[in-house]
């Protein structure tokens, strides 16, 4: 064992987020919500960036409207932040973007709908880890980048669980029933590629990057499909929105320093098999 410094033992002062400003890109949404809660409990001041408004109780977790479509709109909420901070420390791309047509089936796929997606998915992650990179750089910050991805960024769908569902019945809108489209594995493994890209680039300036795949979250989805679903995960069932507070505490914080350029898979095993 090499000489240890008394803190390295510390679990608290390792998982700790004190001093640390975090944005959160896509904020608002479900998971986004439960990351901001578990990083300012550790001590964190959480930017909400997203394009829905949340009314939120702590003085902590600041939302500001974002949509990261317009770059205008990311630099803008970046200027707006890093005069009032001084320093940022941590970026988390959590957006993902479900528009008009988003569950048409493959062979019918809008082009429309296609570019949407990418705009927002990969685009909006392209322009907010660029802006937010640039910053680190110009203050000399060893800066975290982390992006969320999907299991379906890192292995395919397997359509026959979408099979027979109702479109009426998608928790999520519109008129098609629930699958999981060409435009969301596409976007999420362009992702996967972006961090690698982001932690080989720019380790040598202290920044790293990471991402984090979760597994698919219990939502009220419909039955049949939930049935389905969970005799492909080893662990036999769908997570909760808050299986994910511990990893995205990890990724955050001190406690994965020497982390760069992983893919945190968080699945109950589904891509285990
Ligand atoms: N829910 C799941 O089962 C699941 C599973 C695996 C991975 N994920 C990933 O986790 C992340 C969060 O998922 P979630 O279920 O909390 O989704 P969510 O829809 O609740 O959150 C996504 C957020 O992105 C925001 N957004 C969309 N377009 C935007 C834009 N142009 N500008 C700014 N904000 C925009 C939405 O307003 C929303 O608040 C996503 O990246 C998703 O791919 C989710």
């Amino acid at each position: 064992m090499t000489k240890s410094k008394k803190n390295n033992f510390d679990y608290k002062k390792i998982f700790s987020m004190k001093n640390k400003k975090v944005l959160i890109f896509g904020g608002t949404g479900n998971l986004g919500l439960n990351f901001s809660q578990i990083l300012s409990n550790a001590g964190a001041k959480v930017y909400l960036l997203d394009k829905n408004k949340k009314k939120i109780n702590n003085e902590n977790i600041i939302f500001q409207k974002c949509n990261v479509d317009l770059k205008k709109s990311i630099s803008n909420n970046l200027k707006k932040i890093i005069k009032k901070e001084k320093k940022l420390d941590v970026l988390i791309y959590n957006v993902y973007s479900k528009p008009k047509n988003y569950y048409q089936v493959f062979e019918e796929y809008n082009l429309n709908t296609w570019e949407k997606v990418l705009k927002t998915n990969l685009t909006g992650a392209f322009l907010s880890c660029q802006l937010m990179i640039n910053h680190f750089k110009k203050k000399k910050i060893s800066g975290n980048i982390i992006i969320v991805l999907s299991t379906y960024g890192i292995v395919g769908p397997d359509l026959s669980i979408y099979e027979n569902l109702t479109n009426k019945r998608n928790i999520y809108g519109g008129k098609y029933s629930l699958t999981t489209p060409v435009s969301y594995t596409s976007t999420k493994s362009g992702l996967l590629g972006l961090m690698k890209y982001l932690a080989t680039t720019c380790g040598k300036f202290g920044i790293r990057a990471n991402s984090l795949t979760p597994g698919g979250i219990y939502d009220f989805q419909e039955k049949k499909f939930v049935k389905k679903y969970i005799k492909k995960v080893p662990l036999g069932r769908m997570a909760n929105w808050s299986d994910y507070n511990g990893s995205i505490l990890f990724l955050a914080s001190d406690a994965s320093k020497y982390m760069s350029g992983s893919n945190l898979v968080i699945d109950g095993g589904w891509t285990a098999w």
